[in-house]
């Protein structure tokens, strides 16, 4: 049993996983050590899967998705498709606590952010317009994976509480209101502190068919590790997309147990970052193998 730990997807998650580590050893609550994790990568201008210069849509306009979720209540917020703002878990959270209104998207979400005082950001940069601009013409298919895509934290704190918290500019040249997986709660990300936690990166589209962090964390509340629910419900959902559709896009889950132990998932190479009160920050690579997921620690290529 740990006494904290913290798993979160892709490398870019580093130095936020460096951060809530530092908050949770010191005793402060998941659910607010987990928003300075994710936060640190919105921030980053480096990352272009999340926040600021996130991948813009079909009309070069930037639109971000965030959730999150307390695994004691099961109360959850989220926000889609909201352009203008500086962190989209940020506000996502802010609606935890209502009785009703938890999800919004569009304007109704930024007219609430607004009202509310969440800081504005323009989040497209030079860079991301003049990515857009050379793609534009050649782009044929939409895809989620390029290295990166939504930055998913689960935090397990020192009074055994649970939490998820998701963020993403969602796919490249999306259609305008278009939302994938992230802002979902159930599939995108889900946290129940009697049972484990789940949050999903990849295809929004294929991942909200298999409910997949939901179908995780139940496969977990039956008795099952974070290691053995995260290969499962990946791969269940694998198998059934390939078998009746011919195919099946990118998808990786991230989990973690009640006890702190984690578990990843995957159909394609992906990276994670994890720690816990008795190992620092480490990034790890994911790689599927079978119905297996392959874990190593992660090398510079
Ligand atoms: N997984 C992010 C998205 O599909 O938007």
């Amino acid at each position: 049993m740990k006494k904290w730990a913290v798993i979160a997807t892709w490398k870019m998650a580093e130095n936020g996983v460096k951060i809530t580590s530092r908050l949770l050893s010191e005793g402060t609550a998941g659910k607010e050590a987990v928003i300075d994790g994710v936060a640190d990568v919105e921030d980053n201008p480096s990352f272009h899967s999340v926040g600021y210069s996130g991948r813009p849509n079909r009309d070069c306009r930037v639109f971000l998705d965030g959730g999150f979720m307390d695994g004691d209540t099961l109360h959850f917020g989220a926000v889609g498709a909201v352009e203008g703002f500086r962190s989209p878990v940020r506000i996502a959270k802010s609606l935890i606590d209502r009785e009703a209104n938890n999800f919004l998207a569009g304007p109704g979400a930024e007219e609430y952010a607004e009202r509310n005082g969440f800081e504005k950001r323009d989040n497209l940069t030079e860079e991301m317009k003049e990515l857009y601009q050379a793609e534009k013409e050649k782009r044929k298919k939409l895809s989620a994976y390029d290295g990166h895509d939504t930055v998913c934290f689960l935090t397990l704190d020192q009074a055994g509480s649970l939490c998820a918290a998701v963020s993403t500019s969602g796919l490249f040249m999306k259609d305008p209101g278009r939302l994938g997986d992230s802002p979902v709660c159930g599939s995108g990300f889900y946290a129940d502190s009697e049972a484990g936690a789940a949050a999903a990166t990849g295809m929004g589209e294929e991942i909200m068919k298999g409910c997949l962090s939901y179908a995780a964390v139940s496969m977990m509340k039956h008795g099952m590790s974070a290691m053995e629910a995260a290969q499962k419900a990946v791969s269940d959902l694998n198998d059934t997309l390939i078998r009746r559709n011919g195919h099946a896009d990118p998808m990786s889950l991230i989990c973690l147990g009640k006890d702190g132990s984690f578990g990843v998932g995957t159909n394609i190479e992906f990276t994670f970052v994890t720690a816990d009160d008795e190992h620092e920050a480490v990034v790890m690579t994911a790689k599927p193998l079978g119905d297996r997921t392959v874990i190593s620690v992660y090398e510079e290529h």
